[in-house]
């Protein structure tokens, strides 16, 4: 039995052209020790990632938690407060890095699907007052993982971005997974960055590459997050391996994450019509199983979905999320659909 694991889509294996591409980068001798920089492959990711996102500068770093809590360490000081969104993964999925490593002090705020309200942003934006902290930053994550992949788009990052420089706020984007909003919305990905100071991509996730993310800025940003990246132990030394899977993800993975794009449509269509699942029809490659009006909770149904070899997390509450990516063809999403339909219609 083939394992379907959407358990996320940082499980997604490298292709063979990237295997390849790590070979090639070694034969051709351009692989270097980046602490000192190097390593050319390195070079090339960074000024490729830089032009796609229509930014000054770029830095490869491990990992996409590694680059949010730089970007902050680096535009933000001790004692300034964040704004984030109250399910984003810079607030909750991040072992509280921007307080334990930076001294920054987070502020949830609600949103709708994804989507920080200018208004909700702006009533959150502390006065100047020797009470209060000083609130110096914006987090958006486009797409919203908790949300359901959300997208926010290039207008309402205006929308955000004219508050926040009305207060002098900086504004990163977590964008884990902004190439699923590009190509959703058929644009290039730099539209939904040209308002905001820096933003992370992460390479590991639908796009496939073993490890790696970029964050991109101004010149002075980078050179910034170059010492901090090094405080935080991700100065690396060939890591020229690491970067040239990751080139070949920007040149020949972005396109095909429209793929998984189309399975979640397909998976919703197919699970839409079952009694008392409360779900929404995805906009990229995330969709949430709504479990509150039946007999069965997250864990007990992915108990259920590994019998039949499907892979999801339990730890959702009432929530199951499936995350569509390469490794889950048209047929698996089928087989979902039905194993879905069987176990939640003999609720
Ligand atoms: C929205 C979002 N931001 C950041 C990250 C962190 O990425 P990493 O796991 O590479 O640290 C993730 C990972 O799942 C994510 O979904």
């Amino acid at each position: 039995m083939k394992t379907i694991d959407l358990r996320s889509d940082t499980v997604t294996q490298p292709t063979d052209e990237m295997i390849e591409a790590i070979v090639q980068a070694h034969k051709s001798g351009r692989l270097g020790d980046d602490v000192i920089g190097e390593d050319k492959v390195i070079h090339e990711l960074q000024e490729k990632a830089a032009r796609i996102l229509g930014k000054e500068a770029a830095l490869l770093v491990t990992s996409g938690t590694q680059g949010n809590v730089i970007a902050l360490l680096a535009q933000a000081s001790r004692g300034d407060e964040i704004v984030v969104e109250e399910k984003s993964h810079t607030f909750l999925f991040e072992a509280g890095s921007m307080s334990s490593l930076g001294g920054l002090f987070p502020k949830p705020v609600k949103s709708v699907r994804g989507y920080i309200l200018p208004e909700t942003l702006e009533a959150s934006i502390n006065r100047d007052d020797a009470h209060l902290a000083k609130t110096a930053m914006l987090v958006i994550e486009n797409t919203h993982n908790f949300a359901g992949g959300t997208i926010i788009t290039p207008e309402q990052v205006r929308n955000l971005t004219s508050v926040a420089r009305e207060h002098e706020l900086k504004i990163h984007c977590d964008g884990a997974r902004l190439f699923n909003a590009a190509v959703a919305l058929d644009i290039p990905a730099k539209k939904l960055v040209e308002d905001v100071d820096s933003v992370q991509i992460c390479f590991s996730k639908g796009l496939s590459a073993p490890v790696g993310s970029i964050i991109a800025g101004t010149e002075e940003f980078i050179h910034d997050s170059h010492r901090i990246r090094k405080r935080l132990g991700g100065g690396m030394r060939q890591a020229g391996i690491i970067a040239a899977p990751m080139i070949v993800a920007l040149e020949k993975m972005v396109e095909r994450l429209k793929d998984d794009h189309d399975n979640a449509k397909l998976l919703y269509q197919n699970i839409s019509e079952i009694p008392n699942l409360i779900t929404e029809e995805p906009e990229t490659n995330i969709i949430f199983l709504g479990l509150d009006n039946l007999p069965i909770d997250a864990m007990k149904l992915s108990e259920e979905l590994g019998k039949d070899g499907i892979l999801v997390y339990g730890g959702y509450g009432e929530r199951t999320r499936m995350v569509l990516n390469r490794m889950v063809d048209r047929d698996d999403v089928v087989k979902v659909a039905n194993v879905l339909n069987r176990i939640l219609r003999a609720e």
